[in-house]
Formats: structure tokens, C-alpha cells, sequence
């Protein structure tokens, strides 16, 4: 049976800083609302000349550097996201081309803010069958240009970077023990972009006027509860295919969507809040690429050691749910 290897990780996280001071001066909030019901304190924004691939292009090549494989040697690039540069062509093949990945293949998975988990598992099952050898798994987001400025509820939640990985037939390095996806597309109406489809093309005065190309968020205090369950169960699917329970995992990195949602599921899954990699006080949500980015950041920070065992677990808009396990 082949491994599945990660041999090197990379982030981005553009330079301008939004804190919620800022946020303060042009809508109807508080930094101590958005602190106490969040945990956020601030969220990275991308500068107008930057697209999606080129946040990405940086994490990959910080990955590429780490994993110490060329552009050439990349034979699959796989790019969550739900802001690519474009729906068409895939926003991975403006990466493929900005990258100079010429004997890569690429393509996008959408998953909402479990894309990063749902491109390990395409990866590891890939490269398990033999098809591919060398794989970025990619995810990047801008947020800041899908959310709508004036509602208040949602906007403040998100922010834009890109995390990567190279993930390789190998087994030296951190092997990749097991991934695990699932969907529920009857809750798909509670987390969407409902303008920018063909339910909604051609884009009209109309469409635009009822902002339907912002991303939506339907009665987010109730996706609390999913939230909670469904980390808990991924969590405990992803300890439980390799024979481990939750107590033996050395670092846990969830999707960060909202403090509160973190201390719920430590709280469910028996586990003291310090296992539990954060990075929403300074990044907010950033959908796929929180993931990830958490994981490059704890990878060089020494957080992640070798042989540490670690979980990264996600939920999010579809509704997508999953969770990897990984032997440092
Ligand atoms: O990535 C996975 C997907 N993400 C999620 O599923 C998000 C999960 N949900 C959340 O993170 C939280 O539900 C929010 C942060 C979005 C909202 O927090 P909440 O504690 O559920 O607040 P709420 O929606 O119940 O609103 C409470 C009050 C309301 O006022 P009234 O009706 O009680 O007078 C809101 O109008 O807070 C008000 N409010 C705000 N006030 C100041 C809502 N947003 C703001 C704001 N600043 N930014």
C-alpha cells in the first residue's frame, strides 16, 4: 500500500491589517461586541491588485521550499477555494500558470471552509492509487470581496491568506493516517452565494441591487449547535480509523469560525482548550485556508513536532464537515 506523506507547508497572509477599531468607524458595531461574541480581533486584507492566485502562489512556494521539490516536480495542484480569480477557467490553473507547474494538472474542489480537508482527501486518494507523486494541496480565499460591508452580522467574521501543502508518495515525513469527508446538501441553504450560478446568470441591475453576490449567512446562531456535533463526530471518526481516542492527540487544528464554537467542541470532546491551535483573534474566518494556514504556522513555530500526532478537523458551508489524522 502506498503512504501519503506531507513534506512541507506554506502560508500567506496579506499585509494590511483590519482591526475591529477599524470597523468600528464605518458600521454600526463595537470592538467589544465583535471580541466577546468571536474572539476576533483583527483579519488580513488583500490589496486591490491581488488575486486569489497570487496569495496562493506565495504559500505554495513557501511549501515547495520547505518540501524541497521544484515547480517541475509538482504533477497535481488541487485549489479549495470559493473565491478563485475566476469560476472559468478554475482559479488552480491561473495558480498552475503563475507557479510555472508545466507537468501539473489542476483543478478546484468547492467545500466552503472544509475545502482544505476535502483536497487532502482527493490528494491522499490519489496518491494511494498510483495516479500522482507530488501534490499541492492548496487553499486560498479574499473574503473581504464576497461579504457585504453593511451587514454587520457577517462581515466582521471573515479575512483573506492562503495555506498550502506538498503532499507526496512517501513514507518518510508526516504520514497522512487517515482523511474523512461528508456533505449534507438539504442544509445547503444556510451558508451560500446565491448570485453568480446559473440559478441567478446573467448577472442583472437586479440581481446585483439584491445583493445576491455576497455571501449569505441564514440563521448563523442556529449552525452553532451543527457546528459543535459535527467537529466532535469528525474529530472522533478521524481518532478512531487509526485505533487512537481524542486524549492521545498531541495538537487538534479545527477551522476557526468563531471562539465560542472552539470552547464548545474542547468542551465536547473532553480535551483542555490548550490543545487546540488558534489563530481567529488575529485572522478571523478565513473559509478553506484557515486550516491550513494554522497548520503552517504551528509546523514552524515548533507547536508540531516530530512525531506528534495531529488532527485537523473542519466545518463548514454545503453543509461539508471532515477531519484528517497525521503522524508528524
Ligand atoms: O465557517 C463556518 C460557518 N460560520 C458560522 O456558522 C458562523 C457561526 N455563527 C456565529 O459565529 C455567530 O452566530 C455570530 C457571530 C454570527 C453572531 O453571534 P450571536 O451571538 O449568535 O449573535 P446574534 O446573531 O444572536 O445577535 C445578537 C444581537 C442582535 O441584536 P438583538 O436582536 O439582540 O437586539 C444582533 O443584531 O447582536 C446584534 N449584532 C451585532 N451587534 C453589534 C449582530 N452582529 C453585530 C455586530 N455588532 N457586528
Amino acid at each position: 500500500m502506498k503512504k501519503t506523506a506531507i513534506v512541507g507547508t506554506g502560508s500567506y497572509l496579506p499585509e494590511h491589517i483590519m482591526t475591529n477599531f477599524d470597523i468600528e468607524k464605518f458600521l454600526d458595531t463595537s470592538d467589544e461586541w465583535i471580541y466577546t461574541r468571536t474572539g476576533i480581533k483583527e483579519r488580513r486584507i488583500a490589496d486591490k491588485g491581488q488575486a486569489t492566485s497570487d496569495l496562493c502562489k506565495v504559500a505554495c512556494e513557501r511549501a515547495m521550499d520547505m518540501a524541497g521539490v521544484k515547480a517541475a516536480d509538482i504533477d497535481l495542484i488541487i485549489l479549495a477555494t470559493i473565491t478563485p480569480d475566476t469560476h472559468c477557467p478554475a482559479g488552480s490553473n491561473w495558480l498552475e500558470a503563475k507557479l510555472g507547474c508545466d507537468n501539473a494538472v489542476s483543478f478546484d474542489v468547492t467545500a466552503a471552509c472544509s475545502g482544505f480537508l476535502f483536497a487532502l482527501h482527493v490528494a491522499d486518494k490519489f496518491i494511494k492509487a498510483g495516479a500522482n507523486k507530488n501534490v499541492l494541496v492548496v487553499a486560498g480565499e479574499i473574503m473581504s470581496r464576497v461579504v457585504n460591508w453593511k451587514e454587520r452580522e457577517s462581515c466582521i467574521l471573515w479575512g483573506d491568506g492562503a495555506g498550502a501543502a506538498v503532499v507526496t508518495e512517501s513514507d518518510e515525513g508526516a504520514q497522512v493516517l487517515s482523511t474523512h469527508i461528508h456533505t449534507d446538501g438539504a442544509a445547503g441553504d444556510t451558508l451560500l452565494m446565491p448570485g453568480g450560478g446559473s440559478k441567478t446568470t446573467p448577472i442583472s441591475h437586479e440581481s446585483v441591487d439584491k445583493g445576491l453576490h455576497f455571501l449569505k449567512m441564514i440563521e448563523a446562531n442556529k449552525s452553532f449547535k451543527v457546528a459543535v456535533n459535527r467537529f466532535a463526530e469528525a474529530s472522533e471518526e478521524a481518532a478512531a480509523a487509526s485505533g487512537y481516542t481524542i486524549g492521545d492527540m498531541d495538537v487538534i487544528i479545527p477551522h476557526q469560525a468563531n471562539l465560542r464554537i472552539l470552547q464548545g467542541v474542547a468542551k465536547k470532546l473532553g480535551v483542555p482548550i490548550e490543545k487546540i491551535y488558534m489563530t481567529i483573534e488575529k485572522y478571523g474566518n478565513i473559509s478553506s485556508a484557515t486550516v491550513p494556514i494554522a497548520l503552517d504556522e504551528a509546523v514552524r513555530n515548533g507547536t508540531i513536532r516530530k512525531e506528534s500526532l495531529v488532527l485537523l478537523t473542519a466545518f463548514g458551508g454545503g453543509l461539508t464537515w471532515g477531519s484528517s489524522l497525521i503522524r508528524w
